[in-house]
């Protein structure tokens, strides 16, 4: 049975049902000169009504790119062609069940792309000269430098399951570091691809059981793993009921791996179990991890410090559950000591916030400053974000950009000044020197880019996209050399 009901495919949610290439966009103050790339986007976008409840995670991906050059804009978007899409499109119809309320599409279809969707909707990533788009149940999607689909990669054969949305890039070794989840044993898998693109490393981490893991923490030298209780229930999935479900009871760990051991462990060692310090916590859940770095305690042993968005519990559910306890995230430090086998955990903020980034150059580094985006008025309404907290990570200071009453802002993506000096060691430099690039949609439907001074806080200009783009996940400003032909 069709619905179409889901709050998350109406508003600032709803899909748009073109492909659109414009140039010359409208510009209200002044694109620096400086910013010469493409900020991409990835969000879901249903091609057709779902089949049963939807699930903000369900929609087909479509990318939304804005091209910046010599102070002027241009805007395209494209779906993200999967083959789940393709055979929909044959259809002329939904043909996949969702997160909320799952069914298997026709054996045909089955025999052709699989039981699942792979969306492709949540991320989109450039790396050793590919641009990826990525959900977490799925391999990546390679996309060409004007968004059409060049299909499905596995890393030459190597990568066995999926891949995370949320790999890291290390700034200064160029390594790619990725997990990726399964239902089934093994329940996940870590990966390492060179800065070439190979694939070079694959072992498999024990959990204590299949569970759904959005993001991870990777420092200059460690690997830092959430195991945290949203249990995987396949049985409870295939009869219609919730797939995903909080079980704190199962309890959760923090496993640390260090990146050196784990690039010296013998070629054919596929686990890490040898390798991997698992410390007991109090369950939690984290959608998004902001960053994390080494610190160095003389004589002690080293601690990793992690930063990211820490829930009470899971903050959403899947399928008719509801949630019995307020679960905003806000922004949290952890401090690991695997030596000694500790974990201190410190709130930096009451502020409910999520989708932190930081300038990625600064991935895995002391990062000064971090960007959260917030707002005023969670839990009244599906997520929207009207404002982003920059926080001085070194101060314990913040201060507040505003995009507007009633305005419906995204993830702020840091791009960086490539004129202006940062120290690739995370300690020297000009730490906030770039801008954020948010998507930011306003109550009557008009969506800007707006290009903010990360330094000062200050808008210094806004594209006019030229349709309104639907709220989306997590993008990435990619510099015009390293953009894919
Ligand atoms: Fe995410």
């Amino acid at each position: 049975m069709s619905t179409i009901t889901s709050p998350y495919l109406q508003g600032v949610f709803a899909p748009v049902d073109d492909e659109r290439d414009d140039d010359e966009l409208e510009v209200l103050g002044t694109l620096p000169e400086a910013l010469d790339g493409t900020y991409v986007r990835n969000g879901p976008n249903p091609a057709y009504p779902p089949v049963g409840r939807y699930h903000v995670f369900d929609g087909d991906g479509m990318l939304h790119a804005i091209t910046l050059r010599d102070g002027r804009a241009s805007y395209r978007n494209r779906w993200v062609r999967s083959a789940g899409l393709e055979a929909e499109w044959e259809a002329g119809r939904a043909l996949f069940g969702g997160l909320s309320e799952f069914q298997l599409p026709p054996q045909d279809v089955i025999d052709r792309v699989g039981m699942m969707k792979n969306t492709a909707n949540t991320n989109v990533v450039e790396h050793g000269g590919r641009l990826l788009a990525l959900m977490e149940a799925a391999r990546p999607i390679q996309v060409d430098g004007r968004l059409g689909t060049l299909g499905e990669i596995d890393f030459g054969g190597r990568l066995a399951g999926s891949m995370t949305a949320h790999p890291k890039v290390d700034p200064v070794t160029g390594e790619m570091v990725f997990f990726g989840y399964s239902p089934f044993p093994p329940f996940l898998r870590l990966h390492v691809v060179d800065a070439s693109g190979a694939l070079v490393r694959s072992v498999d981490v024990d959990l204590l059981g299949p569970v759904m893991m959005h993001d991870f923490a990777v420092s200059a030298t460690r690997i830092v793993l959430f195991d945290l209780p949203a249990v995987f229930d396949v049985e409870a999935m295939l009869s219609g009921g919730a797939g995903i479900r909080w079980e704190p009871e199962r309890g959760a760990r923090i496993g640390v791996i260090d990146r050196a051991e784990l690039a010296a462990l013998p070629a054919d060692v596929t686990s890490a179990a040898d390798i991997t310090t698992w410390i007991d916590v109090e369950p939690f859940y984290v959608f998004h991890f902001l960053n994390a770095h080494d610190r160095v305690v003389g004589g002690i042993g080293d601690q990793i410090v992690v930063e990211g968005c820490r829930s009470p519990r899971l903050p959403i559910t899947f399928g008719d559950d509801v949630l019995s306890e307020p679960a905003q995230p806000t922004l949290h430090r952890w401090t690991i000591d695997p030596a000694a086998g500790t974990v201190s955990d410190e709130q930096l903020d009451d502020r409910p916030g999520d989708f932190p980034r930081v300038d990625d150059r600064f991935a895995g580094l002391p990062a000064r400053y971090g960007y959260v985006a917030a707002t005023g008025r969670w839990g009244d309404e599906p997520i929207a974000f009207d404002s982003v907290v920059k926080h001085d990570l070194w101060n314990g200071t913040s201060e507040v950009f505003d995009y507007g009453a009633g305005s419906y802002a995204g993830e702020a993506v840091f791009a960086p000044d490539p004129t202006r000096a940062t120290g690739s060691d995370g300690a020297t430099g000009e730490h906030d020197a770039g801008w954020l690039l948010n998507l930011v949609t306003s109550p009557e439907g008009e969506t800007d880019l707006v290009v903010v001074d990360a330094g000062a806080l200050e808008e210094v200009a806004r594209v006019r996209i030229p349709r309104r783009v639907p709220f989306g996940f997590h993008g990435n400003w990619v510099e015009s050399s390293r953009w894919p032909a």
